[in-house]
């Protein structure tokens, strides 16, 4: 991997997951599971392969706890986790603000923890995206066409298909391309946040930093194409849907998407004699399939 790439990311798990009551009323969102393991594992897993070790997490105040008690420090899976909170949903954006002190000054990706990604070449896409904002600076952003845009950020583009705007869940969306939840910024992300005034529904905008990238002509929008898959898990349909979805294509191939000790270890961040000191087992396929990579 690279040595340039960046080198710090946040997991944004916050909000109170509303959409999703009764179920979460009494745990976060992002520790519900999509299908063998908790959803948090997957967007730490898109950080874990553009190479990021060391990782934030922000949680809502009444859910800190049991995101720790899962995911520990990181030494489980090689890599470093340390945690925030955001005391109420005031908006993605406030996550540099929170952040600003882990941050310091460097470049930081950002994904939020209910987004699901998956993909030939990610890996790939990812580290491109990483090198490009931490060598050219400026942010990178991706896009990938949905069939209900208006419920996210959507990409405007102009007669010679440059990116012209970027609309927060417009009523009449221009095109047809969201822009997911994972995001490249520069080491100015912090200043540039908090020059945030909060929108119409009280929140801090990732749109609204993105078009401060944009005006400074320093946002790229980097599309994932259809053979390419962004789960939301937002809604009772989604969520079961991105569980459906995980287990077809394990079954299929006999792999597991976001085993982050596997990872770990594909990335040489562990050795299998340090994955198995620190195993916790179970009987189930979760944990077979990681004793068969340890074997
Ligand atoms: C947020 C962002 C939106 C983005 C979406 C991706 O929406 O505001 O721009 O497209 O995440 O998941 P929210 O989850 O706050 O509705």
């Amino acid at each position: 991997m690279h040595n340039n790439l960046v080198k710090k990311g946040i997991v944004l798990a916050g909000g109170c997951g509303s959409r999703l009551y009764p179920s979460t009323i009494a745990v976060s969102k992002q520790l519900l599971p999509v299908y063998d393991k908790p959803m948090i594992y997957y967007p730490i897993s898109t950080l874990m392969l553009s190479g990021i070790k060391d990782i934030l997490i922000i949680t809502s105040p009444s859910d800190a706890d049991n995101f720790k008690r899962l995911l520990g420090d990181g030494s489980r899976f090689g890599v470093k986790f340390s945690y925030a909170i955001q005391p109420s949903a005031d908006g993605l954006a406030q996550a540099f603000i929170i952040g600003e002190e882990f941050i310091n000054n460097e470049p930081v990706a950002l994904i939020l923890g209910d987004n699901i990604f998956y993909g030939q070449s990610f890996s790939k896409m990812l580290q491109e995206a990483s090198l490009n904002v931490s060598t050219n600076s400026g942010a990178t952003v991706f896009a990938y066409k949905v069939k209900n845009p208006q419920r996210f950020g959507v990409v405007q583009f102009d007669k010679n298909n440059r990116v012209k705007s970027i609309v927060e869940k417009p009523k009449v969306p221009k095109s047809d391309y969201a822009i997911t939840g994972l995001y490249f910024y520069d080491e100015n992300v912090c200043k540039y946040a908090k020059t945030l005034k909060p929108s119409k529904r009280g929140e801090l905008e990732i749109t609204d930093l993105n078009n401060i990238y944009l005006k400074k002509k320093k946002l790229d929008v980097k599309l994932f194409g259809r053979g390419f898959s962004w789960l939301d898990t937002g809604t009772f349909e989604s969520l079961m849907q991105a569980g459906a979805y995980i287990k077809t294509i394990e079954d299929n191939q006999g792999i597991k998407i976001a085993c982050l000790e596997e990872i770990a270890y594909n990335l040489g961040y562990l050795t299998k004699e340090e994955i198995e000191k620190n195993i916790v087992f179970a009987n189930n396929d979760y944990y077979s399939y990681i004793l068969n990579l340890i074997k």
